[in-house]
């Protein structure tokens, strides 16, 4: 991390936009400057228009932001639509309702195609099956569930009768799921028998089994399982379904009944510096307005793109940019299933190439995954059919930038670098393919309507160049956060406390450079980004202390190469233990990690040690252990340092 700062500290280069592209571009210069003006002049009529505009609602709404419980912003309040009808039935309509919705291929490359009529049909049957079990609507359902159509249909079909889902990444643990089943209170399951991921199965239901035991407190009472590897299960007599026999016989025909603009869509857990993951919640209309607009402003969806986003619909960038936002587009979404370097290191470009994908949106750990294995992978295909590469999750180092313009992209491919977070539902800051010039490790400049500003301990602004500080930001947008599920006080505490409900406080630094770009340094709290995802020390260090060997433990992210940050851990061992063997316990350690929360959390490195630089208020000075599990030299100030 820090050397991919150093690096953007001295970054100079600037790529124009191409200017074939900007001809044709939904934003343009002109188009850019207008919406600005208009987010400046007047933000709720700015908003209230797009709004509009954009979505398709049942009631229309007269009021557009209701700040009366700031920060607890609500939008549109007294206006009705519905998400799913938003993403499927507006397609319905001439030609387009043959266009496809989803093009998906397997990891064993079986390839499966859905227009949007047979997306809505899809839908429309489970849907009606989750009305048979008496899901109602505001009812949770949480999904774990591997990356296939079927993931897709039970969002969408949540959405259209009001459930609210909760998606859990496959990868997480039983542990990690039960959790969550505890925390939304869920009375369905949707899961499957296994996953495909490397050429091997990952035991989904096995997992749900160990979190569905009964001394846990879920409220599941149906499981309803897609069969998708074949994999030897059991089935509990009266909770489980099978996927296929649950929908035979549903009607695929059902309504999608108008649900209030604030009605709550999803609730996604992320990691936070404190405590277990937090249920960040989200709700229908202005979510949704705010993934189609950044889909249709940051990639420039147009009708004919083959569109592919390599997220996991675990993650946010899955709920906003494979599902909501280009649905909301009518565009034709690509999924893939498995693992990326399966069977060989081409099998993206071989899909690129075969699917004739025009926008592609990844992240920087697998472009520098890629650019390791060589250009010879990439070379073997034609990827000619590229027009635009998006990036998301951690800053891109300029290496893999230029690497990813000139290998991938052909050189000629704008580069569309999207900062945001779980919380922000969908960009936030990122160069317009048409508008803004590039600058390689920089996201560029606010989307209209987002007040973004960087910000010192006091809460003023920095007008300074390249001076960091926090990233904050000014204005409330449609797509925020809606709370913390079962924990108001958690969400004003963590996004307002700091600077006295005035700013979103997004928990990154950043700086601005004389242009205004913004570069994001990090994040300023006790936060890991692995691979691009958010990993709380917190969760990482209570799951090794849970082990019967360890008395004390602490997790600090170190530079990876690929990963951008791994994790190491530094850990006490009680009394009884300090004889044991290091590897054996750095084995089983590391398999804790792994049960607990999830292989991603897994640390690199464990180091045994007799004690933990703290503070005399007992706060384990992290900076120490970082610039130990670094192999740096300590040269910083260790005044406050008890022992
Ligand atoms: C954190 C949010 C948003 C979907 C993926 C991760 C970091 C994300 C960028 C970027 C620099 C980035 C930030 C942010 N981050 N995108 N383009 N440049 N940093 O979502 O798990 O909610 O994590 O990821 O630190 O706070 P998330």
């Amino acid at each position: 991390m820090t050397q991919s700062i150093d690096s953007h500290l001295n970054e100079e280069r600037l790529f124009p936009v191409p200017e074939t592209f900007a001809a044709r571009a939904h934003l343009d210069q002109s188009e850019y400057q207008r919406l600005q003006a208009e987010a400046e002049r007047d933000p709720e009529a700015f908003w209230g228009t797009l709004a509009r505009e954009h979505l398709l609602w049942e009631q229309p709404f007269s009021r557009v932001l209701d700040q009366g419980e700031a920060p607890f912003y609500r939008w549109f309040t007294d206006g009705s639509l519905n998400v799913a009808k938003n993403c499927i039935d507006r397609h319905l309509q001439g030609a387009q309702k043959h266009k496809a919705a989803l093009i998906w291929e397997g990891e064993d490359g079986s390839v499966k195609t859905l227009t949007y009529a047979q997306l809505h049909r899809e839908v429309s049957l489970f849907a009606n099956t989750l009305r048979g079990e008496k899901v109602e609507s505001g009812d949770r359902v949480v999904i774990y569930m591997p990356m296939v159509i079927e993931a897709v249909v039970a969002m969408l079909a949540c959405a259209r009768i009001g459930a609210v889902h909760s998606v859990v990444f496959g990868g997480f643990s039983a542990e990690a799921l039960k959790d969550r089943l505890e925390d939304t209170g869920a009375r369905i399951l949707l899961t499957a028998d296994g996953a495909y991921r490397g050429g091997k199965i990952v035991p989904l239901k096995r997992h749900a089994d160990q979190a569905l035991l009964r001394e846990h407190e879920h409220q599941v009472e149906r499981v309803i399982v897609l069969q998708r590897t074949g994999t030897d299960i059991d089935m509990l007599d009266g909770r489980d379904l099978w996927w296929h026999e649950a929908i035979a016989g549903q009607s695929a025909h059902c309504p999608a009944p108008a649900l209030p603009a604030e009605h709550p869509l999803f609730i996604l857990y992320t990691s936070g510096s404190t405590g277990k993951p937090k249920g960040i919640l989200h709700s229908s209309a202005g979510y949704l307005l705010w993934a189609k607009l950044t889909s249709r402003w940051s990639f420039d969806l147009k009708e004919d793109d083959v569109y592919w986003c390599t997220a996991d619909v675990g993650w946010i960038t899955g709920h906003s940019y494979v599902v909501y936002g280009p649905l909301a587009n009518g565009a034709t979404v690509f999924l893939y299933e498995g693992a990326p370097m399966y069977p060989q290191p081409d099998r993206f470009w071989s899909m690129v190439e075969r699917h004739g994908i025009s926008v592609l949106y990844t992240a920087p750990t697998a472009v520098r995954a890629f650019m390791k294995m060589g250009d010879s992978w990439v070379k073997k295909h034609d990827l000619s059919s590229l027009r635009l590469l998006g990036s998301v999750g951690e800053p891109m180092n300029p290496e893999a930038w230029i690497w990813y313009r000139d290998v991938i992209g052909g050189g000629k491919c704008p580069i569309v670098d999207t900062w945001w977070q779980t919380e922000t539902g969908g960009h936030m800051i990122a160069p317009l393919p048409g508008v803004s010039a590039n600058k390689p490790g920089s996201c560029a400049l606010p989307l209209p309507g987002i007040s973004a500003k960087v910000v010192n301990e006091q809460g003023e602004e920095i007008d300074a160049a390249d001076q960091g500080g926090y990233l904050v930001i000014d204005r409330p947008w449609p797509g925020m956060l809606r709370g913390v599920w079962g924990n108001p006080e958690r969400y004003v505490q963590t996004y307002w406390g700091k600077f006295g409900n005035r700013y979103y406080i997004a928990g990154d630094s950043a700086r601005r450079d004389k242009d205004g770009y913004f570069w994001v340094m990090g994040r300023i709290d006790d936060v890991l980004n692995v691979s691009g995802h958010r990993l709380g020390t917190a969760e990482i260090e209570s799951a090794l202390v849970a082990h019967p060997a360890v008395a004390e433990a602490a997790v600090v992210g170190i530079p990876h190469e690929i990963k951008g940050e791994a994790v190491s851990a530094f850990v006490i061992l009680k009394a009884a233990h300090q004889g044991d063997d290091h590897d054996q316990l750095s084995a089983a350690l590391r398999a804790q990690v792994t049960d607990l929360i999830g292989a991603i959390a897994r640390p690199d490195d464990i180091h045994f040690v007799d004690s933990l630089p703290k503070t005399r208020s007992g706060k384990i000075m992290r900076r120490l252990l970082r610039a130990q599990a670094r192999g740096e030299e300590i040269t910083q100030d260790i005044s406050t340092l008890e022992d």
